[in-house]
């Protein structure tokens, strides 16, 4: 390697969010004075460690072009795609000529808008040296049962279950050429099993609890709650 690496940002945010049931996308609801997609934005800006933010957008979306953050000189506007896969595979598409295969690049929902520069550093830091790359994830405190209908069948072992967040962070080529030959393929519902699929094993690193995922109305003030009471 005689170049630099270098780091992208990737933001699925081509969603509908049915389950929020809102009158918009929820990226764009209004949460403490901002949108949703500007507090993840404008956290991912602000981590100084991003060449350029790929930003996957819904073509029918009249909400993206009014928000001032949509044409920051480091946000690059892709198209977005029917699942989210293919939403964050054409936001790899957009940087294809700009980014190198081993550059990493961190894909962050949108809908994670109490991401913290210190979870992105701590993701960075744990992983810079590794080969294949992994994901922010928590542990369950919960005892987990797997059921049939409504019947337990099993008690989890606790030890081996974790919750997947975002960000995920993958090397460039490695990570676009696995999600091009999962093109379709329903079970890919994040980053890390496109690369699972490859036979690869992400690692993952602990998260901090208050980077979740807004998906139904009650989110949005436990959102609130969680930016209230972080000090950045
Ligand atoms: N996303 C995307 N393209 C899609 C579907 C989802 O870019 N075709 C994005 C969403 O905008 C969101 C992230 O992927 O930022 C996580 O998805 P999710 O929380 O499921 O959002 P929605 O699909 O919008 O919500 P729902 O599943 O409730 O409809
Ligand atoms: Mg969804």
């Amino acid at each position: 390697m005689n170049h630099s690496i270098n780091f992208w940002a990737v933001v699925p945010a081509a969603g509908v969010g049915k389950r929020m049931n809102a009158d918009r996308p929820k990226q764009y609801l209004d949460l403490a004075g901002k949108t949703v997609i500007e507090h993840t934005l404008l956290r991912l800006l602000s981590a100084e460690v991003f060449t350029a933010v790929a930003v996957a957008i819904s073509e029918e979306d009249p909400y993206w072009p009014e928000l001032e953050v949509s044409s920051h000189e480091k946000i690059i506007t892709a198209e977005g795609g029917k699942e989210r896969a293919d939403s964050v595979l054409s936001a790899l598409k957009s940087i294809r000529t700009v980014a190198s295969d081993d550059d990493w690049v961190l894909v962050h929902d949108a809908a994670r808008p109490c991401i913290t520069a210190i979870d992105i550093h701590h993701l960075i830091n744990t992983l810079k040296a590794d080969k294949v790359g992994g994901i922010l994830a928590l542990s369950s405190h919960d005892t987990l049962k797997s059921v049939d209908g409504d019947n337990i069948v099993d008690t989890l072992d606790r030890k081996h279950i974790w919750r997947a967040l975002t960000p995920q962070m993958f090397r460039y080529g490695l990570l676009k050429s696995a999600l091009e030959a999962a093109e379709g393929n329903p079970a890919i519902t994040d980053e890390a099993s496109a690369l699972e699929l490859e036979g690869m094993q992400p690692k993952i690193v602990e998260g901090r609890p208050d980077n979740i995922k807004i998906t139904r109305p009650e989110d949005l003030a436990l959102a609130q709650f969680y930016m209230e009471h972080q000090n950045d």
